[in-house]
């Protein structure tokens, strides 16, 4: 687990500073669980306060960032791209033949990480609307096997499970689901306690602030609680 600061990491450390002295203000939706006022809601924000408030902390970044460096997974597919931040280290730690999908609900963070990406030199495709319709509906979704899921968004009991039974017989055997903040709320702790219990999920470790679950189908069930690592 990532007790320094990678190349990459410091690359990225620099690029989020600059964007959270950004005073351009952005109106966005107010989407996910922590939203109180419906999906119809708009908010004035400076990129700034997005940048010091939404995307990973350091420690995360870099723990994706190792991660995908190293099991290069083919095909990656993220929930909640924001600013872009999170997709920059996992990004940054892939190979060039991978194809890394992001999905985020408002335009105008789509929009902004879409060029933050391709600033730092990265492809990727940032899909625009509900996470629910793009899995959905989206052609670049319908025939996408992911081996690789990162799920930052909506994170209520009721959404994490969907996401896992829709994800489920789409993922490619061997495949990991990381699931940020299992330990945000009730739901979500009972939505990763059901998640771990599911007979397809072959491993998962337990790191309190994310969780990781591989689906391995033929692997006799394992599960490890390694706290206080992040
Ligand atoms: C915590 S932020 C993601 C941060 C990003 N992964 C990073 O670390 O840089 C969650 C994002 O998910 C988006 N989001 C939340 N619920 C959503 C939903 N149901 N459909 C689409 N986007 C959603 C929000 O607009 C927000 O930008």
């Amino acid at each position: 687990l990532p007790n320094r600061t990678s190349e990459a990491g410091i690359l990225i450390k620099e690029f989020r500073k600059d964007l959270g002295r950004s005073t351009s203000t952005l109106e966005i939706r107010d989407l996910g669980a922590g939203a109180t006022e419906g999906l119809a809601a708009r908010r004035q924000r400076t990129v700034g306060q997005i940048a010091r408030s939404s995307p990973v902390p350091e420690r995360k970044g870099e723990l994706l960032y190792r991660i995908c460096k190293h099991y290069q997974p083919q095909n990656c597919l993220e929930f909640g791209t924001n600013l872009g931040v999170s997709a920059l280290y996992q990004l940054a730690g892939l190979e060039s033949r991978s194809r890394f999908i992001s999905m985020e609900g408002d335009p105008g963070l789509a929009a902004l990480a879409r060029e933050n990406i391709q600033k730092n030199g990265f492809e990727a495709t940032v899909l625009e609307g509900e996470f629910s319709d793009l899995l959905e509906n989206h052609p670049e979704l319908m025939d996408f096997h992911p081996d690789y899921v990162f799920v930052d968004g909506n994170h209520t009991e009721g959404a994490t499970l969907a996401y896992f039974h829709h994800l489920l017989p789409k993922m490619e055997a061997g495949g990991m689901i990381i699931w940020d903040d299992i330990n945000w709320s009730a739901g979500m702790r009972r939505a990763w306690d059901q998640i771990c219990a599911h007979p397809e999920v072959s491993l998962s470790i337990d790191l309190y602030f994310v969780g990781i679950i591989w689906i391995r189908r033929s692997q006799a069930k394992e599960h490890f609680c390694l706290r206080a690592l992040l």
